[in-house]
């Protein structure tokens, strides 16, 4: 692991983490059971979500896996409750998974821009609906993956630039929503991140890559670990100020 865990930060604490089976979300859900929490991971592919238990077997925390597709409402609510059955609490809901699609706006097709959706935003409103009752008992929260496609237009990406502008929004109406309570819910927005989601992104063939310059950087990419470290920092309780933030982790992109 490139970053030192805090130790026992997340010690007694349970936390469920979507698309833990790569990237962003497996290095999350290391960092987590590396301080200590139980982590239910959920994630549609088995055999790597398979990978990433075997990868935490020494760590301190205990991780589950649970093959699920977060595209299914049914499935947000069943995962929930069989997080809660196992370990009687919940302190976390990392929504991490998500899809990334590169096409001309005109050529997006239904069954692409629905599923888009599903992932991106709508699995993160089922899961916080059914995750809330069980956070507000343990004065719990959730940290939404955004990303700067939230913050900001770009070209060639119209859906998943909204999928991410409408978790933006998610994170600040439920913050809002339930600011009397102890309930923290906040967002991190990663520029580019060197994770399988971004190795096969493929660009259509005739984009102008003038209108793409904005939204690159002169800087290395970002590590998977890069982002897990805001993650549970924002999930921790050293962030017990941090409520309805948008939190940039872009090497500087949306500051030009
Ligand atoms: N990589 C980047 O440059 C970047 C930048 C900004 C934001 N993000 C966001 O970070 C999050 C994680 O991305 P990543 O880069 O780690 O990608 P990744 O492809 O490495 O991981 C995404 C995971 O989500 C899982 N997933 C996809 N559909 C699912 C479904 N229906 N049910 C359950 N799991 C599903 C995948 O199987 C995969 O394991 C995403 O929300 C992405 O939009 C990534």
């Amino acid at each position: 692991m490139p970053f030192t865990p805090v130790p026992d930060r997340f010690a007694g604490k349970t936390a469920l983490v979507t698309g833990a089976a790569s990237g962003i979300g497996r290095a999350t859900t290391l960092r987590l059971a590396a301080e200590g929490a139980h982590v239910f991971a959920l994630d549609i592919a088995a055999d790597r979500l398979a990978e990433t238990c075997d990868l935490a077997a020494e760590l301190p925390g205990e991780v589950v896996g649970r093959v699920t597709d977060v595209a299914q409402r049914q499935e947000c609510f069943a995962a929930v409750a069989e997080a809660v059955d196992r370990y009687a609490r919940l302190d976390v809901l990392a929504n991490v998974a998500g899809v990334a699609r590169a096409e001309h706006m005109l050529q997006v097709s239904e069954v692409d821009y629905r599923r888009m959706m599903a992932i991106n935003t709508d699995a993160c409103f089922f899961l916080s609906q059914a995750a809330i009752p069980h956070l507000l008992e343990t004065d719990g929260n959730i940290v939404n993956v955004a990303s700067n496609a939230g913050l900001m237009g770009q070209a060639y990406t119209v859906a998943y630039c909204m999928s991410k502008g409408a978790l933006v929004q998610m994170t600040r109406s439920l913050a809002w929503e339930f600011i009397k309570t102890p309930l923290r819910v906040n967002a991190i927005a990663p520029g580019g991140v060197e994770t399988p989601l971004v190795s096969g992104y493929q660009m259509p063939p005739d984009v102008d890559f003038e209108l793409m310059m904005r939204y690159t950087t002169p800087r290395p990419m970002a590590q998977a670990e890069d982002v897990a470290a805001l993650l549970c920092f924002v999930a921790s309780d050293e962030a017990r100020n941090i409520n309805g933030a948008v939190l940039s982790t872009d090497s500087g992109v949306t500051a030009g």
